[in-house]
């Protein structure tokens, strides 16, 4: 599935599951959960999704901490754990920060170096978005964090894709769009991004609008990939 990279100006990333290892969550909380931790992180991410999905296609956005917190409670009680508020409380807080992937910082710092513009597109609320990335250590390594709030959406809305190349000035061609969301990058091929998958788990393709350029396992090998354009 390699297509080539020529042209590419900007490098914009997913955020959860791509930069951001929502799996933390669940995993900073294991002595609670048992196991739990596992169907609780793969149900939790499910509803997240599913109810942004079904926020956006009936206009009735709030922001994803709201949605967030909504699937937790759904995911909780499908696990018989929904009495624990201080479980639901310490995996809301871990989820406000969660991790960056280990490879992330170099690879951002090397993005820059080579001199690609560097942003994350996401559907998390600016909140969320700017206490990962601090968190992470990460606050001088993009020059933009974009959030589905400025157009009161979720991925996949075309809208939402729109905020890079507008706030970037960068046409959409010129764009490597990076998410370990099969559907999200999907959805940005279609939208006119040179996508690239990173299927960390070894996923079958999703069979969907639009064709990713190339698929890769960490996010270190963008560079590589990038170079070969
Ligand atoms: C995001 C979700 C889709 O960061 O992972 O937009």
């Amino acid at each position: 599935m390699s297509v080539a990279l020529a042209g590419i100006r900007a490098c914009v990333f997913d955020a959860y599951g791509t930069l951001f290892d929502f799996g933390s969550a669940a995993a900073g909380c294991a002595a609670s959960l048992g196991d739990k931790a596992a169907p609780l992180t793969a149900l939790w991410r499910d509803r997240q999704l599913q109810y942004s999905w079904l926020r956006a296609l009936q206009g009735r956005y709030v922001p994803f901490w709201q949605v967030t917190g909504e699937a937790l409670d759904h995911a909780l009680a499908v696990l018989g754990l929904a009495q624990d508020a201080a479980l639901r409380a310490r995996l809301m807080d871990l989820y406000f920060s969660l991790g960056a992937y280990p490879e992330v910082p170099a690879l951002l710092r090397d993005l820059r170096q080579a001199g690609y513009a560097t942003a994350i597109l996401s559907n998390g609320s600016p909140d969320m978005l700017a206490a990962a990335v601090r968190g992470a250590g990460l606050e001088a390594a993009f020059d933009a964090v974009l959030s589905v709030d400025a157009v009161a959406s979720f991925k996949p809305d075309p809208r939402v894709y729109q905020l890079a190349p507008d706030r970037l000035g960068v046409a959409p061609g010129a764009i490597a769009f990076v998410s370990a969301n099969a559907w999200d990058a999907h959805a940005a091929a279609a939208f006119g991004f040179r996508a690239i998958w990173c299927n960390r788990t070894g996923q079958p393709a999703e069979r969907l609008p639009g064709t990713p350029s190339a698929e890769i396992r960490t996010l270190s090998e963008l560079p590589g990939l990038l170079a070969r354009g």
